[in-house]
């Protein structure tokens, strides 16, 4: 073995264009996918206030921030919506006049070129915001499923290019998949939020969606975070209901679970940097604690470094301007 003085490892750092040509991890906007929340109404852009930066966005201001992702070179959004109103089976979430419905016509016929994903839950339209229709107390499993193929077929009739479930029911993938191949639609895509925690870190967004739930919590649906032998048995089972991308959530605090989710499965994989993460770093940046972009183009690194392919962040567009910067 060489070793010093033979051996200089910094030979290779010296330099700053080897230190590019060396670099193992590219980041690129190519791998972004930048979420938006949708909403009712006309003009709107209400800052969302733990989330700086994101916005409520009405339908006919959504084409140019969608133009704008484009034009950085981001392929992808995920679409988030809020309902005019909440039921206890979640209505507006398949309705096909709904928010995100027309989200997605919009989109589609103002920037074709964007992909649109939509994410397929119910929680922003349940009035007890759990992401199922309860039974005695209890999220009912089985009699959620019907109404979250409904509401992906909704997406997909309305133009959806790609529908990511996020429930955490037993059999959401299949479900999907087979009411989607029912109507024609084999073509189309499913990210499955295979491997979703119990995350205190999606507490932003909740405020964002109005989604908290009323009583209890996620935990009898959403994973421990103390697993993560379990989240490969949820990403197998995503795997066998016929999901075509498989995802960890949350994203920094899980990066061990998206390298052995790496190590394991040749699925594209993705990694969904979630609310919290981002509002802490705004949170510290705003204070002059973190450079902001240093800090935020490490944290994106790490998280491709650990082997996501696809990276879902609200830093989708700033990240891809000091991309570019940078160059
Ligand atoms: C819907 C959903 C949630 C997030 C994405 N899809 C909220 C939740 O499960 O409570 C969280 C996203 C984020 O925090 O950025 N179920």
């Amino acid at each position: 073995m060489v070793s010093f003085p033979d051996l200089r490892l910094r030979r290779i750092r010296e330099q700053a264009p080897l230190r590019k040509l060396t670099r193992e991890t590219r980041l690129s906007p190519s791998g972004f996918v930048y979420p938006m929340f949708v909403t009712h109404g006309q003009n709107i852009r209400q800052p969302i206030e733990p989330m700086p930066g994101c916005h409520h966005l009405s339908l006919d201001l959504l084409a140019e921030d969608v133009g704008e992702a484009a034009d950085l070179g981001i392929p992808a959004v995920l679409l988030f919506g809020l309902p005019q109103e909440k039921d206890p089976v979640g209505l507006g979430a398949y309705d096909p006049e709904g928010i995100i419905q027309e989200a997605v016509r919009t989109i589609k016929r103002e920037v074709p070129d964007m992909m649109v994903i939509t994410d397929v839950c119910l929680c922003e339209y349940t009035d007890h915001g759990h992401c199922g229709v309860i039974d005695n107390g209890r999220v009912d499993n089985d009699a959620t499923l019907e109404l979250l193929a409904r509401t992906g077929l909704s997406h997909v009739q309305a133009g959806a290019d790609m529908v990511a479930p996020s429930a955490m029911m037993d059999g959401q993938v299949r479900a999907i998949r087979r009411e989607l191949d029912a109507h024609g639609h084999e073509t189309i895509p499913i990210m499955g939020y295979a491997a979703k925690y119990a995350s205190a870190f999606y507490g932003p967004f909740r405020i964002a969606a109005d989604s908290t739930p009323q009583f209890g919590d996620r935990h009898s649906y959403q994973m421990d975070p103390a697993n993560a032998r379990m989240a490969m048995r949820e990403i197998e089972s995503d795997i066998a209901e016929g999901a075509d991308i498989i995802m960890v959530k949350p994203a920094l605090a899980y990066l061990d679970v998206i390298r052995q989710a790496r190590d394991r499965f040749d699925h594209p994989l993705a990694a969904y940097n979630v609310s919290g993460e981002y509002s802490m770093v705004k949170a510290a940046a705003e204070r002059g604690w973190v450079d902001e972009k240093a800090v935020t183009l490490e944290l994106l690194t790490a998280i491709q470094r650990a082997g996501a392919d696809i990276t879902l962040t609200y830093h989708a567009k700033e990240a891809a301007r000091w991309l570019k910067e940078r160059e």
